[in-house]
């Protein structure tokens, strides 16, 4: 997979992407990870990548036309329809639909060329949906001051989840949300921490007992923290 990142703050960027999972996914050719500084495709002297907006109100608006310029580059077209196959332009917005795992599935396995719009300002200027944007994405429902947070997030849920990206010794599969349930607990060495003890089950051996202690585990922590994944109510 191919993943552009476009932003104004290219130094937000500079390590996040170097190391664990992603770095080896880069260096297996995985992944390959480009940052493209949306200031670059402006075409005024002071390079200005956002306006006042029409219609009066606070805040600025980021301009159209170096995004436009930017995904043009980048795909010789700034006409979704002329897109090439398995390309996405993604908006990471406080607007958009909620990124779950089941989108970071869907995208890990549909696209080949993933491009990333890091919004910025009061907003982006409308004109970026209604023609280059195909999908326009939130991380929450909360509102960070530019969409690079966003970005990061999204590259790593994905990345994750590409064939051969995890070594052999983890796996997706298990992974919260796979399963539509939170993650069961984990412990790990030693069996007794400061008067703390690892529960029995998990020192006997019993693989069939241990399978059923973790999806009741499993099963409470999403009752507890999150029932709204178990459709059956308030969260
Ligand atoms: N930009 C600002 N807030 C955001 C959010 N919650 N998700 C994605 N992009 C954002």
């Amino acid at each position: 997979m191919k993943v552009d990142v476009l932003t104004i703050f290219p130094e937000f960027f500079r390590e996040v992407f170097d190391f664990g999972i992603i770095r080896r996914a880069k260096l297996a050719e995985i992944v390959e990870i480009n940052i493209f500084d949306i200031r670059e495709f402006t075409t005024d002297k002071h390079r200005m990548t956002d306006d006042r907006p029409f219609g009066g109100g606070d805040g600025m608006v980021f301009k159209a036309e170096p995004i436009f310029n930017a995904v043009e580059h980048l795909l010789g077209t700034c006409e979704r329809e002329n897109y090439p196959p398995k390309t996405k332009v993604v908006l990471l917005t406080p607007q958009g639909r909620v990124f779950k795992q089941e989108v970071a599935k869907e995208f890990a396995d549909e696209i080949e060329n993933l491009i990333l719009i890091c919004g910025r300002y009061e907003g982006v200027d409308e004109r970026v949906n209604e023609a280059l944007v195909t999908d326009e994405i939130s991380i929450g429902d909360y509102v960070l001051s530019g969409g690079e947070p966003a970005a990061i997030v999204v590259v790593d849920a994905i990345v994750r989840l590409l064939p051969n990206a995890l070594g052999s010794e983890t796996s997706a599969v298990n992974d919260s949300f796979s399963s539509g349930l939170l993650d069961y607990p984990h412990y790990t060495r030693p069996a007794e921490f400061r008067g703390m003890k690892v529960p029995e089950v998990l020192l006997n051996g019993n693989h069939a007992e241990i399978e059923k202690w973790r999806q009741q585990k499993a099963l409470e922590k999403t009752l507890k923290f999150r029932k709204d994944l178990l459709n059956i109510g308030e969260s």
